[in-house]
């Protein structure tokens, strides 16, 4: 499945009254499901207390359940306010590791404005497996999760 179809399963359960944790768990799987080269795909909730839990995935277990904001890369993702895209995890010394396997990481943050809902995180074994084309479909899949989340928190 494309990107596409991705987007509009989630629009069908949204308006057949999806849970959250529904809607988080289709994104990773349908997103999983768009590009060999995903072998870790899922999502961290950014919670008050500036810890990043992690929430539905696809991919072998993680031990890193919870991630303070500055940690790794996926920490340091929202201590900078922004989308991370490691072409080579090798190269990094604050990386913490899901999988000896991972050679490449993108982290893309689900957003509205200045406020940090939480971020889509995948792995890949391949090198600089994050092409322009894969991260315009995880921002994609990212923006329509904050959208979300804002119209839950404001409902
Ligand atoms: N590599 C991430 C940790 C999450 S696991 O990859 C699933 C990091 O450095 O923050």
């Amino acid at each position: 499945m494309n990107v596409d179809g991705v987007i509009r399963r989630l629009e069908v359960m949204r308006d057949q009254g999806a849970s959250l944790d529904a809607l988080l768990d289709a994104a990773v799987r349908g997103l999983h499901e768009t590009n060999p080269r995903f072998q870790w795909t899922g999502v961290y909730e950014l919670f008050p207390d500036n810890v990043l839990r992690l929430g539905p995935f696809v991919g072998p277990p993680t031990d890193h359940v919870f991630i303070g904001v500055g940690q790794g890369v996926c920490g340091t993702a929202v201590a900078e306010r922004r989308n991370m895209n490691i072409p080579d995890v090798r190269d990094l010394t604050n990386y913490l590791a899901c999988s000896a396997s991972t050679r490449s990481e993108l982290v893309v943050l689900i957003r509205s404005g200045e406020e940090i809902h939480a971020q889509i995180d995948i792995d890949s074994d391949v090198v600089a497996a994050f092409d322009d084309a894969a991260m315009a479909d995880v921002q994609r899949v990212a923006d329509w999760l904050a959208n979300l989340y804002s119209t839950r928190r404001a409902a």
